[in-house]
């Protein structure tokens, strides 16, 4: 449009108006198709008040806190929070096709399946529906959905075991299946998620060993605790694991010889407690500090504790239950 020049009330007036409608050109007005589906998703979970204030349908959803859209009005990012009532995520769920993130926590009455109509986000790089009641099986489909970068499906009801084809996603980062049933082995295929940093598989029923193939990952967070592993697991560790700050391997049944292992100075949380490990303890064990915990109890660990791991708080429970670990904070040897 053209402003003449020679009228400054008119461009005044023209200045006023486009700054009143300024809000409402900073963001798209929700895809109608979209609006739908989650008008779907929210009454199906009964109005749950935090989601409907959340969610702010009645206007336009995408000026919502919870709810994020692309230029074209098209959803890219919701969340959702605390619901009780019973329901499935409906199939309609794969219309939303340019979701980018999808965020459901502690939707205790989220039911069902994860559907199979979640496929078609092609988009999706975050998958993250954590303390719901979900049930069935980790569908294979996911290693298809070469866009995903987090996995996040903690504290359902899952079951089965966990897909090899999660092992072909080539740009993720973190894989959280914590707090479900799940069953079967690790699959050698992680060895491949050349971007893995952060693997979140405890509280589980999983079985097995290892695969060695997981040597080549350079995680930073490692948690398999309380599961029904077995074998070695000291190639986890060693010289070359810079990244390294958690490890905790609780409450398993591996069996490898701690001797001449080298522990990254990066690690900030080392628990293997209840295992069936064996040798001594090696001197790079001590470090001036564990700030996100140390322990080693209940193990099958022999010979003297090195100096440097007394002040540790609590510091002999770190070390009781093994063969014969001997000197301060022990008894001497
Ligand atoms: C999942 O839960 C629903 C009801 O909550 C039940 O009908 C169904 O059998 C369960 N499926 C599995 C595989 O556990
Ligand atoms: C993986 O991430 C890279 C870098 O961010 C990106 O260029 C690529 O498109 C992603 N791959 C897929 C399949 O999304
Ligand atoms: C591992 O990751 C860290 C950063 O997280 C990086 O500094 C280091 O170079 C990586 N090492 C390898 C072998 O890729
Ligand atoms: C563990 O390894 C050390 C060093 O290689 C060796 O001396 C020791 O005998 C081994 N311990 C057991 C129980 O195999
Ligand atoms: C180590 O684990 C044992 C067994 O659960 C526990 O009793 C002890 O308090 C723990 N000690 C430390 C220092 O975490």
């Amino acid at each position: 449009m053209e402003i003449p020049s020679k009228s400054p009330l008119l461009l005044v007036s023209l200045l006023l108006f486009s700054f009143m409608f300024l809000p409402l050109s900073l963001h798209a007005i929700c895809n109608p198709n979209d609006k739908e589906v989650l008008l779907q998703i929210q009454e199906a979970a009964g109005n749950p008040p935090d989601m409907v204030s959340a969610w702010n349908l009645a206007n336009d959803c995408c000026s919502s806190w919870a709810i994020n859209c692309n230029s074209d009005g098209r959803v890219t990012y919701f969340f959702a929070f605390r619901s009780n009532r019973n329901f499935e995520l409906p199939s309609r769920i794969g219309n939303l096709e340019f979701l980018q993130s999808f965020t459901f926590v502690g939707l205790h009455g989220l039911i069902g399946t994860i559907p199979p109509s979640i496929k078609r986000l092609k988009y999706l790089e975050q998958l993250a529906i954590y303390e719901c009641s979900l049930n069935g099986t980790i569908p294979n489909f996911l290693g298809q959905m070469k866009s995903l970068k987090r996995i996040d499906l903690n504290s359902n009801q899952l079951s089965g075991s966990i897909p090899h084809s999660l092992g072909h996603l080539p740009n993720l980062t973190e894989l959280d299946l914590s707090v479900n049933k799940l069953t079967g082995h690790i699959a050698k295929s992680f060895g491949l998620l050349k971007n893995l940093e952060k693997l979140v598989l405890s509280f589980n029923q999983l079985s097995g060993s290892i695969p060695k193939s997981l040597r080549n990952l350079n995680l930073s967070y490692i948690d398999l605790s309380r599961n029904n592993l077995r074998g070695d697991a000291s190639f986890l560790l060693g010289p070359g694991k810079t990244s390294l700050g958690i490890f905790y391997l609780r409450s398993n049944k591996f069996s490898f010889n701690f001797s001449n292992i080298e522990i990254p100075s990066s690690l900030g949380g080392f628990d293997v407690s209840f295992n069936k490990i064996y040798g001594s303890l090696p001197p790079s064990i001590t470090k001036p500090f564990y700030e996100d915990g140390f322990n080693v109890s209940y193990n099958r660990l022999c010979g003297p504790i090195p100096n440097g791991l007394q002040y540790l708080d609590d510091a002999a429970s770190a070390f009781i239950g093994n063969k014969c670990l001997c000197g301060s904070p022990l008894p001497p040897c």
